[in-house]
């Protein structure tokens, strides 16, 4: 039998980074009582919660947990508080410390538009109906980490610089990860670089159509990024998988959100390689950030987290049938017309933070019923 037993760490983080986190950990308990898994869940400090108490945006203590951790699930990190820190020391700088450390190279941010929801999208519902990209970010390379960066000069003369380097390794990891990835579902790959003007991304294209060969079964297309933001609020539904370097995924994942009607819906996986079991170790988070306006009123959308850990499920579990399970019961939900403020809707009924984790509760176990009366 495969290894059922799982310790899960928490890093709550910031603003509303708890609230969306207290939902996750109760659906992890049921989980615990209604499936074979047993998940062990243990908490660390990180963000502007690690510098207030340590110092550090990523303590020691933190490292040390993340490393033996299966895996780890992260509310949010940062916020006005921490606005005047050091900046290689802020609140944000915690979260890259972690997925450097851990070396999560792969980020995977789906878009997908709830049929329910489709008055919520920026665009008509006519282009908003089908909505179904998942982008695949490079996540430890590019401009976040090049090197030579800094800060330099007297005031009149001052520099700010930072590289956007790529070698050929971290191309072909993130582009393979794209392949299989793809083969497992959506067989088509629009990569996503600004090749007609820096020479990190004449590489990229490069090694991308290498990786190519290898995969005949799926079809890959090329774009530049100013095209691609373009395109996928012109006409979203032409993409699948969108696989692009980091700051470019960082761009497009936000302009994503804003087709699915609100940023608290979308979920986040970061993953590193798989091992001989096909186990791979990741970050788990929501795409919104820590929203201080709305912290500790109740408010915000635990859904994103909670499908966040659906994609632990399936991407690092491989878990599909209890991956659509989660699913399956944030749909229940709000096809039943139950809402969160920031998708609330006339003639629905809206609940809070808390309440909204109730309710995926309640239709899991309704759905469970439901199945075991099937069978
Ligand atoms: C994200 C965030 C982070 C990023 C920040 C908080 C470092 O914007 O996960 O998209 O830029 O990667
Ligand atoms: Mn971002």
């Amino acid at each position: 039998m495969e290894k059922q037993t799982y310790s899960l760490l928490f890093l709550d983080g910031d603003g509303i980074g708890p609230e969306v986190n207290a939902e996750v950990k109760k659906v992890i308990s049921w989980l615990n009582d209604n499936t074979t898994y047993t998940f062990s869940m243990d908490e660390g400090l990180v963000g502007g919660a690690a510098i207030d108490a340590e110092g550090t945006p990523y303590p020691n203590s933190t490292q040390k947990k993340a490393k033996v951790a299966d895996a780890i699930f992260l509310g949010a990190v940062g916020g006005p508080k921490w606005a005047d820190v050091d900046f290689s020391n802020r609140p944000e700088q915690g979260l890259l410390n972690l997925r450097q450390d851990l070396n999560l190279f792969a980020n995977l941010r789906p878009a997908f538009v709830f049929d329910c929801l489709q008055e919520a999208s920026a665009l008509k519902a006519a282009y908003a109906s089908g909505v179904d990209v998942l982008i695949i970010r490079e996540l430890t390379g590019g401009l976040y980490f090049g090197e030579p960066r800094g800060l330099t000069g007297k005031e009149g003369a001052r520099e700010g610089f930072n590289t956007l380097r790529y070698n050929e390794e971290e191309i072909r990891r993130i582009a393979k990860f794209a392949f299989e990835t793809s083969r497992k579902g959506n067989r088509r790959i629009c990569s996503v670089d600004k090749a007609n003007v820096l020479e990190s991304m004449v590489l990229w294209r490069k090694v991308v159509n290498e990786v190519a060969e290898d995969y005949p079964d799926v079809e890959l297309t090329h774009m530049y990024v100013d095209n691609a933001a373009m395109q996928m609020v012109m006409e979203p539904t032409q993409f699948d998988i969108i696989l692009t370097e980091n700051m470019f995924g960082d761009i497009l994942s936000d302009l994503s959100a804003s087709l699915t009607g609100s940023i608290g819906m979308l979920p986040s996986a970061s993953l590193g390689l798989r091992d001989k079991s096909g186990f791979a170790k990741g970050v788990f988070e929501p795409v919104h950030g820590s929203a201080p306006d709305i912290a500790n009123k109740n408010i915000a959308n635990p859904t994103a987290a909670i499908l966040s850990l659906s994609m632990f499920l399936k991407h690092s579990l491989g878990d599909i049938t209890t991956a659509r399970l989660v699913v399956s019961a944030v749909q229940f939900v709000l096809a039943s017309g139950v809402r969160t403020s920031d998708i609330m809707e006339e003639g629905c009924v809206e609940v809070s933070t808390t309440e909204m984790g109730n309710q995926i509760l309640q239709a899991l176990d309704q759905i469970l019923a439901m199945q075991k009366n099937a069978s």
